[in-house]
Order: C-alpha cells, then structure tokens, then sequence
C-alpha cells in the first residue's frame, strides 16, 4: 500500500521560497539524525541549486553516534556544504550555526554584507525548538538591547547575521518507499497517511539488521543471532506475545504489537538508532530515480501510441465519400 501522503500547500511554499531565495547566502535544512536522507526535501536541493547549504542533524540524542557520523562526514565532503549535529540540550547553539555559515560564506559579513541565512525543515524536525533556543537565550541575555529582535520571520543573532525562517511549510516530500516508511516511523507524516502494521513490519526490516541486540533486549526475545534473518511478520509476533498483545484464543494481536513497536522507536527507548546510512540512502535513491526514469519512458511511449492511434481513428472515422 506504502504511504499515501498528499502534502497540501506545496505550490505557495515553493514559490515563497524561490522568492526568499534570492537574498539568500546559506540555506540551513534541519534534518532528523535519525532519517537524515529521508526526511531531507528534495525540493528545497533544486530549490537551491549551488547555494551555500549547512546541513544540520538535528535529534542527535536519539540517533546512533557512529551513523551520525557517517552523514557528517558525507556532507563534508560535498561541494558547498557543510554539516553539524545539534540537539535540544544544547543551550548555546547559536555560535556555533553562526560559524559554520560564516566559514562558508566567507566574503560575507559585516554590515554591508551581512549573512543571510534561511532556515528549512520538514515539520517534527526540531524547528520551533531549536528557532525558540535561539530566540530565548539570546534575547534573555541581551534584554533592551534586543540583540535578537524577531521581525516578522528575521533573527539577528549577530548585528551582521540574519537568520529567516521558511516562508511556509515544508512539507515531507515521498520519493522513495523507504523513506517513506522511515518518515511515517519516525511520526513526520500524518496518522492517517499510513497502516501502523505496514509501517513496523518496514521499521523492523531496517532495525533486525544493524539493531538485533537492542530489540533482544527490549523484547527479550532468545538468540540474538537468529533475529536479522527472521522474517519480519515472524519478529513481530514475537514481540507482541512478549509484550502481552495477545487477543483471547492465543492470538497475537499484530496492530498492538505494531503501535508498540512505533512508540518504542519514536521515544528511543530501544536506544539510539539511526534508520539509514549514506550509502543505503544513495542506493534507494538512485533506484528510484531509475523506476521514475522507466514511469516517463512508458508515459512517453503511451501517449505517443496515442497519438498514432489517435491519427489512425481519424482516418478510420472520416466520413466516406
Ligand atoms: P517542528 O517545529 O520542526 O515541527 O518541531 P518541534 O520543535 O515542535 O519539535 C518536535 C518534537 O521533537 C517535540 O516533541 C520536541 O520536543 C522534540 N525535539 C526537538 N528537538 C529535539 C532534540 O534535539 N532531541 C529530542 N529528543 N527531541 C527533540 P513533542 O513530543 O512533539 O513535544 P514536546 O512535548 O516534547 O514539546
């Protein structure tokens, strides 16, 4: 079935975007460190062309620090871009956002040229936290001065740095399938959008793998070493008689044992996990692009046979003489 997610609004945000995007030095997107690929908008990449881009992994708290990492050094490594990893219990993350924009734009600054930062992410990804932190610390420290002064969607966290927030709302945009599953795992996209059984069944392909001894632990379930090769449907039953979903007659009850398995993820209770590596993200994404590339190739070839066939009816049905 997948996700049957139809963000409204999209066509506003982008065009408010491209507006914004003029006047703009670095784009900051805010992305979940637990789904860095996934819950990245392809749209803001085309959006912003060569623009200078700091990508910022937010929630890092909850993410696997060793994949963090991963992502870190495979934004660093491309051209323009920059990488950092934040999370809410940074109370000062301010100098840092700052000096990692400047190091990219480092013929800007000064209050002929100051840094004009835009600030984008998907909704759940942090945003309002983090634009709060800055706002708060800032302003507590400053008071009447008002070193930060929030004019309509503008910070200044410097009297030569700006900082916008997204003129609209970016919604998640679903690609690829597994990002999609990892959005919907993750609480990004609405409840409505996804069956919770579909979506646990996909999260536990992507966990039993890299993860098998935290969901032993969790579910203590037996032979750590036999999870990654389980069939999920199998794993998940496990886990739902462990955890007590089980209907009377023995049954295990696989929507309980779904919604347990999708609140344990989104509140890290199994530990810090992180759904996708760089390769494996580049890998889906490259195929989907080859699926894409094959949908247009079949339109083409469809309406094309149309056309001819249109002509064909034409003769067909000319009125005879
Ligand atoms: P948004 O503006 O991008 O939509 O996101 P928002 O700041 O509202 O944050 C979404 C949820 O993520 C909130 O939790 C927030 O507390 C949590 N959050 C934000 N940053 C971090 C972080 O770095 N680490 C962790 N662990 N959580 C973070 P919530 O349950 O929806 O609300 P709340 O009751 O916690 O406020």
């Amino acid at each position: 079935m997948g996700i049957q997610w139809f963000p409204g609004h999209m066509n506003v945000t982008k065009k408010a975007i491209a507006e914004r995007i003029k006047e703009i030095d670095v784009v900051i997107e805010l992305l979940d460190a637990r789904l860095p690929g996934s819950s990245a908008n392809p749209m803001l990449a085309q959006l912003t062309g060569t623009r200078a881009k700091l990508k910022v992994l937010n929630k890092q708290d909850l993410a696997d620090p060793e994949r963090t990492q991963l992502w870190l050094d495979w934004y660093n490594a491309q051209a323009d871009t920059r990488a950092i990893s934040l999370d809410a219990s940074e109370t000062a993350p301010a100098q840092r956002l700052i000096k990692a924009c400047r190091e990219l734009v480092p013929n800007r600054g000064g209050m002929a040229k100051p840094v004009r930062v835009l600030i984008c992410g998907i909704p759940n990804v942090g945003k309002s936290t983090l634009m709060n932190t800055l706002v708060g610390k800032k302003a507590a420290k400053t008071g009447d001065e008002a070193g930060v002064t929030k004019i309509e969607q503008r910070i200044n966290l410097a009297s030569d740095f700006y900082l916008f927030d997204t003129p609209g709302m970016l919604w998640p945009k679903i690609t690829i399938e597994k990002g999609g599953y990892h959005l919907a795992a993750s609480g990004a996209v609405g409840r409505n959008a996804y069956d919770e059984e579909e979506v646990a069944l996909e999260l536990l392909t992507s966990l039993k793998g890299p993860y098998a001894p935290l969901l032993a632990a969790r579910y203590k379930l037996d032979e750590v070493d036999r999870i990654p090769a389980l069939h999920d449907e199998v794993l998940l039953t496990d886990i739902g008689r462990k955890r007590g979903a089980v209907m009377s007659g023995g049954r295990v009850n696989l929507q309980k044992a779904a919604e347990i398995v999708l609140n344990d993820f989104r509140s890290a209770i199994m530990g810090r996990i992180t759904l996708e590596t760089p390769e494996e993200f580049a890998q889906w994404a490259a195929a989907a692009a080859e699926m894409e590339a094959e949908r247009q190739r079949k339109k083409e070839a469809r309406s094309k046979k149309k056309g001819s066939g249109r002509r064909l009816d034409d003769d067909d049905t000319a009125p005879a003489e």
